[in-house]
């Protein structure tokens, strides 16, 4: 039982952008997607994200059933934001105050949290700072938490304590719904602070508890893009700690990026400068050398990724060998043990077992059979400026090089195109088709030459 109410209505002047704060991405998503995510891990009656001005645009990037979103017109302060989010609330369950533009908390922190809030005390997330500057420090009694003071509020002995306000808390619905709108907005900021309902609850003798995060990453907003950048490399870490954990070899855990999903079998490697984005798969085995982007990838069984490739939503097959240099574009479908080198491009296509394509290709729009050979410079010309057509090549077939295939066009089983040939019709299986003029040799043909000075 718990609703969960996320602050976002911030302007978030100092990213200097026009994307609202809360859209700017940690992982390739954005940090109220993070801040969702964790909220729903706990399983809330209740999801409220109370926005501001521009919200638009990130009611349109973040939409979905389970949020009711609150409007703050104007920002008043965080109490005032709450206080916009009250009317969605379930009474008789506690309330879990996160932030927008804190995007890496966790879970368990959170339980925590509402552990110790129980049933009717308020509960407060703090942690001791070296450097509490900015932030509202916990005023304690003899241990007792008495209120929250904010640093613009504070005086030189409150400015010392270096236990700060996280700003998120749990509390008790029912009773935030009396104290919100009984704040007042007479202090340094001119603004209604939720803070303030913590004196409020200590003078009606309801506990007030704290808790703690397990690191200080998970409490860290972003302000900033250096604060943004910072957050995103120790998500990286994280989630490269992780891989390590899983018995992933990553040749240097601070140069790879996950911006999205990775899933990886046993003894799968990965080189550096590497990365994923979207949802990867690299199954049992699977190898990715340098500098390699992998987008909504799934990779079979002992493939190796060589350097500097770039494959973007397609399939892998088991024991294949892609790169250096090789595109795989949207739709490609690779068989098993399959070979794309050097500056291959393939789309839309599949290529099914045992085939080859080493060098300098452009595949668009095919089918390829079993066992085909693809010489170097081989073109399928899908695209008459118009419209897109297929070319099929079936088992077996052999293709020399610097061959152009006018689709829509079909190499039969077992054919040969000779090198250089300009395929406009379909050749015939196990025959050789050549399109080239025949070679003649000019006897007694003399090389022009320079007269010679002296
Ligand atoms: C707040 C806390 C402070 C705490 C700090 C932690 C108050 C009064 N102060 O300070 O004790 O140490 O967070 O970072 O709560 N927001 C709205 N609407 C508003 C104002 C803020 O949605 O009218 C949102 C912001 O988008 C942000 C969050 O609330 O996500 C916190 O706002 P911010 O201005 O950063 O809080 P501070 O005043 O710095
Ligand atoms: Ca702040």
């Amino acid at each position: 039982m718990l609703n969960v109410v996320i602050l976002a209505a911030g302007q978030g002047k100092r990213m200097r952008s026009e994307l609202p704060k809360v859209l700017h991405a940690i992982g390739g998503k954005p940090m109220l997607a993070h801040v969702l995510a964790v909220a729903r891990a706990l399983q809330p009656r209740r999801i409220v994200v109370v926005y501001g001005h521009g919200g638009e645009r990130v009611k349109a990037a973040l939409a979905a059933p389970d949020i009711h979103w609150a409007q703050q017109e104007p920002q008043l302060g965080t109490g005032h934001a709450v206080l916009q989010a009250l009317p969605y609330l379930d009474a008789a369950a506690p309330t879990l105050v996160l932030y927008g533009d804190v995007p890496l908390t966790r879970a368990d922190t959170l339980r925590r949290l509402i552990d110790v809030a129980a049933a009717d005390a308020l509960a407060l997330l703090t942690v001791q700072l070296d450097e509490p500057h900015g932030y509202g420090r916990i005023v304690r009694n003899d241990g007792a938490i008495r209120r929250i003071v904010e640093e613009k509020d504070a005086d030189d002995a409150e400015r010392a304590i270096q236990e700060i306000n996280t700003g998120m808390l749990v509390a008790p619905t029912a009773q935030l719904a009396r104290w919100l709108p009984a704040l007042g907005n007479r202090n340094a900021q001119g603004e209604y602070y939720l803070t303030d309902i913590v004196a409020l609850a200590v003078a009606e003798g309801l506990p007030v508890r704290s808790a703690h995060p397990g690191a200080q990453w998970e409490v860290q907003g972003v302000n900033s893009k250096a604060q943004l950048a910072e957050l995103e490399r120790i998500h990286q870490r994280n989630i490269a700690a992780a891989l390590l954990e899983h018995g992933v070899t990553l040749a240097d855990p601070a140069r790879i990026d996950v911006r999205g999903e990775l899933v990886c079998g046993a003894d799968v490697s990965i080189d550096v400068g590497c990365v994923f984005e979207g949802r990867v798969e690299l199954a049992d085995g699977v190898s990715v050398g340098p500098h390699c982007v992998l987008k909504d990838v799934a990779v079979g069984a002992g493939a190796r990724i060589h350097a500097f490739c770039h494959l973007d939503a397609a399939t892998v097959g088991p024991r294949d060998l892609i790169g250096p240099y090789a595109r795989l574009r949207p739709g490609t479908a690779l068989g098993a043990d399959v070979h794309v080198g050097n500056f291959v491009e393939v789309k839309n296509s599949s290529i099914a077992d045992h085939s080859k394509a080493n060098h300098l290709a452009y595949i668009g729009d095919a089918s390829v059979g079993q066992r085909v050979n693809v010489g170097a410079g081989t073109i399928t010309c899908n695209y008459d400026g118009a419209f897109k057509h297929r070319t099929v090549i079936e088992d077996d077939v052999f293709i020399g090089s610097d061959t152009q295939l006018v689709a829509p066009v079909t190499v039969g089983r077992g054919a040969t195109l000779g090198a250089g040939t300009t395929l406009t019709r379909d050749a015939p299986p196990d025959q050789l088709t050549v399109s080239r003029p025949r070679q003649v040799s000019v006897s007694g043909w003399k090389r022009p030459v320079k007269p010679k000075k002296d």
